[in-house]
């Protein structure tokens, strides 16, 4: 497997990262995940204009975001990916200083800068039967627009629903569904999409963007709105939206069923359209 890292293409075992480094140390880093269909990236630009504002947010010094581009483009070749679907990872972190301290490290320090490529199988047979979430409260911090690597609470979260035969959780604050651990969430009530709107809370997702702009199109109402934990059982769908999931149905919550228990007629039309698009 061939990965980047700071400026050279090499083989991932030759990839080594300082034990100082910040990410390790403090999570002082983001990251992204781009989908690529068949050697095509999937609305690159998103994802790197989200990264760059995620940099900003923490006031890391943004490399030359275009380049991710050429550089994720050639992983997919070097990789032999070209053929099928495969994610792109990048994280970018503040680098390795010296000394552990918690201020950030003198300003010439290099930044850490890694991507690589690796094959995903699209999850057919979950889109066909429908998924299952677990809710949890949400712990995290108050900074969820920013894409962190600091992800252990969602790490947490995630092993929770596992160990609960789910496939994601999903966060509570407050009595309002934020998000899943790594997911955007939405339901439909009444015909209409409701997701929660864009806030410090949840992640702008690019695949949350290009549903509610498809949506128009379908002829399906939006709302941006809090869904309340406990108007959920109100729902007549669920669904999980992410570069992964792209859109999922949800028919079990917390071991109730989803209006009928099978994937909603609202969902898998936003899901065939988002297809069409990759
Ligand atoms: N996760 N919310 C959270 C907390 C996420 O981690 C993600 C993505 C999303 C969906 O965003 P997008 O549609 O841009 O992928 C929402 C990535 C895929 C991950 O952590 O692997």
């Amino acid at each position: 497997m061939i990965v980047y890292l700071n400026g050279r293409f090499i083989s991932k075992e030759e990839a080594t990262i300082s034990p100082d480094d910040r990410g390790f140390l403090f999570a002082d880093g983001v990251y992204e995940v781009i989908h690529s269909y068949k050697g095509r990236l999937f609305r690159a630009e998103d994802h790197l204009d989200r990264m760059k504002r995620s940099l900003r947010e923490l006031r890391i010094k943004a490399p030359d975001m275009a380049s991710f581009k050429e550089i994720s483009e050639k992983l997919i070749q070097d990789n032999t990916l070209r053929n099928g679907d495969a994610n792109v990872y990048i994280q970018i972190t503040r680098g390795a200083a010296f000394i552990r301290k918690h201020a950030f490290p003198p300003e010439e320090t290099p930044l850490t800068i890694y991507a690589c490529a690796s094959p995903v199988e699209p999850p057919h047979e979950k889109w066909e039967k429908g998924s299952s979430i677990i809710l949890t409260p949400d712990i995290r911090w108050a900074r969820c627009d920013i894409k962190s690597v600091a992800l252990l609470a969602n790490v947490m979260a995630c092993q929770q629903a596992k160990e609960n035969g789910a496939d994601e959780a999903v966060f509570v604050r407050d009595g309002v569904i934020t998000e899943g651990s790594h997911t955007n969430f939405s339901a439909i009530f009444d015909g209409q999409l409701v997701t929660a709107p864009k806030s410090n809370y949840i992640l702008p997702g690019v695949t949350r963007k290009v549903v509610l702009d498809l949506c128009p199109e379908l002829g399906i109402p939006v709302k941006e709105f809090p869904i309340f934990e406990a108007d959920l059982k109100h729902a007549d769908e669920c669904m999980l939206l992410g570069t992964t999931a792209e859109v999922m149905p949800v028919v079990q919550v917390d071991g109730w069923q989803v209006g009928n228990g099978s994937p909603g007629e609202v969902t898998m039309k936003l899901l065939r359209a988002f297809r069409e698009l990759t």
